[in-house]
């Protein structure tokens, strides 16, 4: 008999039901030390490692960690070994703390510019996205610590997350929004994954077994646990049935009693909690027994220190290859003189106070690193103007007010004296725009930082841009700058990387992960608790490129300081086709660095479809240009190298509800070489046998018939605890007051005071959005059972 076997025969059921919830925030039930204790910690950029229990109101006390880039920052990189020397680097970490699970990495599918979270996640398309998911799963499980990709899925929006319904066509599904995870799972066999807190279709993720059961385990072959979103499992015993193993966290008893009530009446077997217990106990032998966080293999006590010094290398290296150089004229980089300082005007408070992480559960607790401001100090003669106020906080406005008196007089003075003086003005996203738990009202930056770049302009057209944020903003305004770093949430090195990319000792090399839209056209409505997915497959550049709606900045773009030429393509068949994963193109390119600069190119390969369009009485919809391969190279100035990509049969494939499976659409394609979705170098045209695609897939209006749907909302008299407050408020002044009560002491028990704090929106978007439920399991006792019924009667009454 197996281990964990033998473990599982010698629990009682009460003892397998504990084991099944969490014991505190981050930890699991012992058995009076019959199985070993898994211990969690987030993510994804670094470890959020709190050593007592957690609510929204101390989520950024944490222990001392390296934060690296974020995501969306880290997926600019379009580096898959620098995102495996991440994942590796988070878990010497976790191994220093004694922790066995790394809540991460994020993997959503960025469906609108505008989700509070994307900096958490990769990109738009699910090829990129899961191919660097595998390689930092691959890099921390190598180091023995179990990675939990998450939200297992379709949670693409804050608002509502725990309350609205991902509505969405099974094609649309397995091509966009499972692809990633999929890949990801089959490549690196992550130890566990989180199931999201929304609902698919109008199932909970966490209840729904066709996902956690027969897609994830049964298609894609996935071993290890599945554990719920924080507070996700609100209905134990479906979600036990559906496949969740681990509901997290502790509920205080409350799943434990559901769960066995279930059991009494017969709706739950015993087979049914031993087979997600045998799972949790697999895991933990595996992660905790002989791991190296508890033991080395000659027996005696692990312990793990941190060389922080080396992480934050590896954290600078990536930051380095993350920021995206989106415009320049030559303007960058701006080389220090060996003999005497040059004059530099650098205007806006990012400089000094960088914004290099997100809001809520990823937060990160680092070290302070010297900001670009510091950096640049060290090398030119920097004349400094604040010039906005970029916290949160009461005084703000006539702070900003203030500020930028002060800057534009300043201005006129330095640049009377020093007409030419190089402006670096830092401006973008600040703090209170970006966190879980919201999403952002527009594609806007704040006002303020709009308004001083205005001023700068106007006095002078020497100015070069430094932005910061997690996702896509317009910079429409900023067309007259001569060049533009984005440097995205880069981590706690992101002053020293900006600063190397600014000078030149760094040449940037990150290309956008993501579309940078000029309007909210994306065909992908946010705001609703049924969130209708009526944009089906074209998500991201797929929607831009197709319906050819003009953008800012496309998917795969960025500059370099360098050039590079690509030629002699070919395509060498070296697969069947059968099936849709595994190589049946070998692609090879000569590419060529022209320039006078060593640097990195990333070769994006999109497969573009000649299928002509379909008539409209049977429309099918299909990308017409889709990524296959990509590959990050460093070429040596001058230097010249043949690389060879390998593009799948799923590259090729689409997702036929008819066949239920990947299959592969015969007919003409255009291989193209590209520096980007739009910059297509070189073309290679192919034809493919195989089935038509009208052959696959039915008419558009067919695949998504009965998906879409618009719930009424509960009224006075039918609400129970499956409800939020926030739409009980709607309809009842007791809870429009205690919601108000509830409000006002989070905000004044928080150390800011400040609703603008992500720290705050997040508890406060908890309190008015979740389900009352999960608010049961989450609020460590505060909203019991009995309460939260009684707040429902009110309601109702
Ligand atoms: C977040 C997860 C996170 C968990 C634990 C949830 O609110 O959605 O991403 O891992 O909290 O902090």
């Amino acid at each position: 008999m197996k281990k964990s076997e033998e473990i599982l025969k010698s629990l009682n059921l009460d003892e397998k039901i504990c084991l099944l919830n969490g014991v505190g925030s981050w930890n699991t039930f012992d058995a009076g030390g019959k199985i070993p204790v898994l211990s969690m910690s987030d993510g994804p950029h670094g470890l959020r490692h709190q050593t007592g229990e957690e609510s929204y109101a101390n989520i950024n006390d944490s222990r001392r960690a390296t934060c690296f880039p974020t995501a969306s920052a880290a997926a600019s990189s379009w580096n898959v070994d620098a995102l495996r020397s991440m994942g590796s680097a988070i878990a010497k970490e976790a191994l220093a703390e004694k922790v066995h699970i790394m809540l991460g990495c994020g993997m959503n599918i960025k469906r609108s510019p505008l989700c509070g979270r994307n900096f958490e996640y990769f990109s738009e398309d699910p090829y990129l996205t899961g191919e660097l998911a595998a390689a930092y799963v691959d890099g921390m499980q190598k180091e023995g610590v179990g990675a939990c990709i998450k939200h297992f899925a379709l949670n693409n929006q804050e608002r509502y997350r725990q309350s609205s319904s991902s509505n969405v066509d099974e094609r649309t599904m397995r091509e966009i929004y499972l692809a990633g995870f999929e890949r990801a799972v089959r490549k690196a066999a992550p130890a566990s994954i989180m199931c999201s807190y929304n609902k698919i279709n109008g199932t909970y993720a966490s209840a729904n077994r066709k996902l956690l059961t027969d897609i994830l385990r049964k298609e894609w072959g996935f071993d290890g646990i599945v554990i719920s979103d924080w507070g996700a499992d609100i209905d134990a015993a479906a979600s036990l049935k559906a496949g969740l193993d681990l509901a997290m966290p502790d509920s205080g008893g409350y799943i434990g009693r559901q769960i066995k009530k279930s059991y009494e009446e017969g709706q739950l077997t015993e087979a049914e909690i031993d087979e997600a217990c045998l799972r949790i106990i697999e895991v933990a032998l595996k992660l905790c027994g002989d791991s190296k966080a508890e033991s080395k293999a000659d027996g005696t006590e692990a312990n793990y220190t941190v060389d922080f010094a080396i992480q934050h290398k590896t954290a600078f290296e990536l930051a380095c290859e993350s920021a995206v150089l989106l415009k320049n004229d030559g303007f960058y980089p701006i080389v220090p003189s060996a003999t005497e300082k040059k004059k530099l005007l650098v205007v806006g408070q990012l400089a000094e106070k960088m914004h290099f992480q997100g809001g809520g559960s990823s937060h990160i607790n680092t070290a302070e690193y010297p900001s670009a401001l510091e950096c640049l100090k060290n090398d030119f003669d920097v004349i400094y103007i604040q010039g906005y106020y970029s916290s949160f906080s009461k005084k703000k406005n006539k702070e900003n007010k203030r500020l930028l008196r002060e800057a534009v007089s300043r201005l006129q003075e330095v640049l009377g004296q020093s007409p030419d003086i190089p402006v670096l003005y830092f401006c973008g996203l600040e703090e209170a725009y970006e966190g879980e738990g919201f999403d952002r009202a527009d594609l806007q930056i704040p006002e303020s930082h709009v308004t001083l770049y205005k001023e700068i302009i106007n006095k002078t057209k020497n100015v070069g841009l430094v932005t910061f944020g997690g996702s896509p903003f317009d910079l429409t305004f900023a067309g007259q700058a001569r060049a533009l770093l984005h440097m995205y949430l880069c981590g706690e090195a992101s002053g020293e990387a900006c600063f190397e990319l600014l000078t030149g000792r760094k040449n940037p090399s990150g290309k956008l992960a993501e579309t940078w839209p000029l309007t909210m056209d994306c065909g992908a409505p946010v705001d609703a608790l049924d969130v209708n997915y009526t944009e089906g497959t074209l998500v991201g550049y797929r929607w831009y490129e197709t319906k050819k709606v003009p953008v800012q900045y496309e998917f795969g773009y960025g500059l370099s300081y360098t050039t590079f030429e690509y030629s002699e393509l070919q395509l060498e068949k070296c697969g069947s086709g059968d099936g849709s994963v595994g190589a049946l193109y070998k692609v090879s390119i000569t590419l060529e660095n022209t320039g006078k600069t060593d640097g990195y190119d990333t070769v994006q390969l999109y497969v573009r479809n000649k299928e002509e369009e379909l008539p409209s009485s049977a429309k099918i919809t299909r990308s017409k240009i889709e990524l296959g391969a990509f590959q990050k190279v460093f070429l040596q100035a001058g230097e010249k190298k043949r690389i060879t990509l390998e593009l799948e049969a799923r590259a090729f494939s689409v997702w036929s509800s008819k066949n239920k499976a990947f299959c592969l659409v015969g007919g003409e394609y255009e291989i193209c070489a590209a520096a980007s979705v739009k910059d297509i170098r070189l073309i290679a045209p192919l034809s493919l046998e195989g089935a038509s695609l009208s052959e696959l897939c039915p008419p558009d209006e067919e695949e998504q018939s009965g998906f879409f749907t618009n719930r009424e909302l509960r009224k006075k008299g039918e609400f129970t605890i499956t409800d939020s407050l926030g739409l009980m408020a709607k309809e009842s002044a007791f809870v429009r007051g205690l919601l108000g009560i509830i409000s006002f002491i989070l905000v004044m028990s928080s150390e800011s005071k400040s609703r603008d704090d992500p720290a705050v929106k997040i508890s406060l978007a908890a309190l008015r959005e979740n389900p009352l439920e999960s608010l049961i399991s989450t609020s460590g006792g505060a909203i019991s059972e009995h309460f939260a019924q009684l707040i429902v009667k009110k309601a109702n009454s």
